[in-house]
Order: C-alpha cells, then structure tokens, then sequence
C-alpha cells in the first residue's frame, strides 16, 4: 500500500503543472462537503443535491460530485442526463471540464458512473487521473459529494478528505444505531476527536424528534467514543420529497416554501455560521486523500 502511494505521488510530483502538492497559482479554498451513512435510503442523495441548491441560492458557486459509484442517482434527481460521467474521465477520454454537467437550477454537477469500480480499486494510472481532474473542480466555492451507503474505503476517502461530514440518519432504531456504527469506524480509523462531524436527521415528524435522535447519537459518540459530532439539523418528513423524485424536479425548485425545503435553507444558515478547520481546501484535499492511500 505505502509502496503504491509513493509511486502516486511521483507520478503526480513528474507532473508539477498540475500537481495537487502545490502550483504556483494555489486554488481558491473550496469547502469540501461529504455527504454519509451506514444505512442506505435515508435520504443522503436528495440531501446533496437540495443542499446543493440551498447553497446556491445565498450565491454560492456549487459543484455536486456523485461519488456513489455503485447506484449513481443524483442525475436522476435533477432529471438531467449526462452526457458523459466519471467514466469518461477515468478512462481518459474526457477531462473533468468535459464532463461537468450544467444544469437549469444554478449549479454544476458531475455524474457518477453506476455499476463502475469502487475508486479504491483504481489503477494507479486511472488513480492519477482522478486526483489531476478533481483540481478542476477548485473554481468552485462549495463541493459537495454524494456517497454510497455503508464504509468501503473509498467513502473513508472522502470523509479524510472533506471539512465537513453530514452523517445523515432517520428517527427509525436501525438507522440509528447505523450511525452510531458509522461514527464508530470513523473514530477507530482516524483517531481523533474531531473529525467535523455533523449530525442530520432526516424524515423527523417534529423539532422535538429530531433533537432527541441527535442527543442520543451524540451523547453516546462523545461517552464511548470520546469523538465530536455537532447537531447540525433536521429535515421534516414531506410527501413532496417523493413526489419530486418521481418527477424528477428538486423539490426547492417544486416548492420553495415547502416543510423539506425550509429546513434545507435552515441548514445551509447553520453550515454557514461555522467556520471550517485549517487546512481546508481542494490542494489540502488531494494531500489528505493521498496520506489516506499511504496509510
Ligand atoms: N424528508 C423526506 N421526506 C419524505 N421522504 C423522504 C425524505 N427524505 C428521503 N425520502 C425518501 O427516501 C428515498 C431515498 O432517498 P435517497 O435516495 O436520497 O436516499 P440515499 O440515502 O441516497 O439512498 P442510497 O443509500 O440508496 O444512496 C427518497 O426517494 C424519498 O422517497
Ligand atoms: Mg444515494
């Protein structure tokens, strides 16, 4: 493994134009949101796209990336199809710039590649190219990245590398102790108390639910895990969340005002307020996802 990350990082340090360790123009600092849960359908696509959206309503420049590489949907919800996706680009047949998808809502988004290789299972060539065309994203002030549910090691990838992880979960007891679950690996596998965990409860019949969710998850995380995760808010259950899904329309597009979508604006204000840890940005990004590889 550590052999493999040595070779990486010369292959991207013989190419220093575009090294991610440093050029001579350093990127804007984007804010990395990486969006997670053990347990699959609570709700993490729609959250990524909405708070995509969200975000880019306050004048954000926003980049989604679908990094579900198992069941890619966030294009499904947007009710776009691209043209191309991570596919074309890891396959080097297209750069990052050629495949962004433009969309109708503000925001930009790059596809998934359903049914293709986890990341972790790339070659070091199709490696490379990944981590040279994620640079292109840096124009952006926001990315947010949608992942698949459960910890393979790629989705730990991206947890490393974000400043902020939503851990999404439901009122419903499997989801969760799947969160707990979920923190608990991201404590054993990085060590730290702070790892700016944020906690999201989705599909909450009141305030009141959700708070009661996040204070058990949390209280429990900080008591046997002595790790940190912040409540970051809620999102009421709404029929228009599956509405729209079926229509293929966001549902802040569908109704702004909506019950979902307010409490979408909710936690863009509250992301806002807090300040993301030193050292952010894509360049530190790519030196986080490489210290990963090597670890
Ligand atoms: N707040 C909500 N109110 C009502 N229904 C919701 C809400 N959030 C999610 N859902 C329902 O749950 C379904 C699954 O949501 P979504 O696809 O976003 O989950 P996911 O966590 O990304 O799933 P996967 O693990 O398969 O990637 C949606 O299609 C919708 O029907
Ligand atoms: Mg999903």
């Amino acid at each position: 493994m550590a052999d493999q990350a040595e070779k990486l990082r010369e292959l991207v340090k013989s190419n220093p134009a575009s090294s991610p360790f440093g050029s001579a123009h350093e990127p804007k600092k984007t804010r990395i949101i990486t969006i997670t849960s053990e347990k699959g359908g609570v709700g993490k696509t729609n959250m990524a796209v909405h708070l995509a959206l969200s975000c880019a309503k306050i004048g954000k420049k926003v980049t989604l990336l679908d990094a579900d590489l198992g069941l890619a949907n966030v294009n499904v919800i947007l009710g776009v199809i691209p043209k191309y996706t991570l596919y074309h680009m890891i396959r080097q047949q297209k750069t990052m710039r050629e495949i962004i998808t433009e969309t109708d809502y503000g925001i930009r988004f790059v596809a998934g590649a359903s049914g293709f290789t986890k990341i972790a299972n790339l070659s070091d060539e199709e490696r490379k190219t990944f981590i040279e065309e994620l640079m292109t994203l840096s124009d952006a002030d926001i990315l947010i990245i949608d992942t698949s549910a459960g910890v393979s090691k790629n989705v730990l990838d991206f947890v490393a590398a974000a400043d902020d992880t939503l851990i999404i979960t439901t009122p419903e007891p499997t989801a969760i102790t799947d969160a707990y679950g979920i923190i608990k690996i991201i404590a054993t596998e990085f060590n730290t108390t702070n790892m700016g965990l944020k906690l999201v409860v989705n599909r909450v019949a009141s305030v009141v639910e959700g708070k009661k969710v996040a204070e058990r998850v949390i209280s429990i995380a900080s008591q046997f895990l002595n790790i940190k995760v912040d409540y970051l808010g809620f999102i009421f259950e709404d029929p228009l969340v599956q509405s729209s899904v079926l229509k293929q329309r966001p549902f802040v597009a569908v109704d702004p005002k909506g019950k979902a979508a307010q409490c979408l604006m909710n936690l863009v204000s509250r992301l806002e307020k807090v300040d993301y840890k030193e050292g952010s940005g894509l360049n530190s990004f790519l030196s986080r996802l490489f210290g990963r590889i090597g670890s």
